[in-house]
């Protein structure tokens, strides 16, 4: 595993010029789940550049998940600044059908458990959904459905209904309805997690082309051995925190 710290100094150099070579930037960022419960996030600051694959390590319950539901806008920080692509990613900016819209096309997110994502008839729907939404036709969005059926060797469950598929096909489907979208950036969260072994060397593989196409890869894992040398750095969530 290669460590690096030298893409986060020039990132807080050049952001000192007001133009921010990172792609993400949280300043202070603080984060509870109402008024009278803990604070889950508490003073985090983070600094990823364009293009880096970063591997977030944390015991359960330290807030992963919660800090992918901020970097995708699903939840607002108390205080504290996130910049996205040099956008300040407020309740304003969310607010705006428009940007909000360009905000999550740029940026997928695999959730922990993809049973929240999935929501179709179907599994070729479902892939379809978001570039359908984008606006692609229909020809465009065919071709863009059997490539990633093909590419994640699930072309015999395209007609099947998500739902009563199993957990890791699930898995696989929603990364599928993510690079539908072919975002810039991916948040996975646990994206081995419930995958047999040969599933997860396919997802490594995807990973790994995903990162030689300059993307930039924020991964959630508990198992180390999965995500190999994929990660230019290892972040532990409890260290990102100041108190
Ligand atoms: N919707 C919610 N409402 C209230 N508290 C929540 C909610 N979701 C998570 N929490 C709490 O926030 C804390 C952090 O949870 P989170 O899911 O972010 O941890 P995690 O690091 O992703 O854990 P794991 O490794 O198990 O996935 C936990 O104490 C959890 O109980
Ligand atoms: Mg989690």
């Amino acid at each position: 595993m290669k460590l690096c710290s030298a893409g986060a100094s020039l990132g807080t150099i050049i952001s000192f010029s007001g133009v921010f070579m990172s792609i993400i930037e949280l300043k202070d960022i603080n984060f509870s789940y109402g008024p009278s419960e803990e604070r889950v996030i508490k003073s985090l600051s983070l600094s990823i550049e364009r293009g880096e694959c970063i591997l977030l390590e944390g015991p359960n319950g330290s807030g992963k998940s919660t800090l992918f539901r901020i970097l995708n806008g699903l939840s607002l920080p108390d205080s504290g600044t996130y910049y996205f692509d040099s956008r300040l990613i407020d309740k304003k900016y969310l607010k705006s059908e428009r940007d909000a819209k360009v905000f999550h096309k740029e940026i997928g997110y695999l959730f922990q458990n993809p049973d929240i994502m999935l929501f179709c008839a179907s599994v070729y729907d479902e892939i379809g959904f978001g570039p359908r939404q984008m606006g692609l036709d229909d020809v465009e969005v065919d071709k863009r459905v059997r490539d990633l059926l093909k590419t994640f060797d699930i072309e015999k469950l395209a007609d099947k209904a998500p739902y009563h598929l199993s957990g890791g096909q699930k898995k696989k489907i929603a990364f599928a309805a993510v690079m539908a979208l072919n975002p810039k950036a991916y948040i996975l969260d646990e994206p081995f997690a419930g995958l047999d072994r040969e599933s997860c060397e396919m997802i490594g593989r995807l990973i790994k082309n995903l990162k030689l196409m300059g993307k930039t890869i924020i991964i959630a894992s508990h198992d180390e051995s999965d995500i190999g040398e994929l990660a230019d750095r290892r972040l532990n969530i409890v260290e990102l925190m100041q108190d």
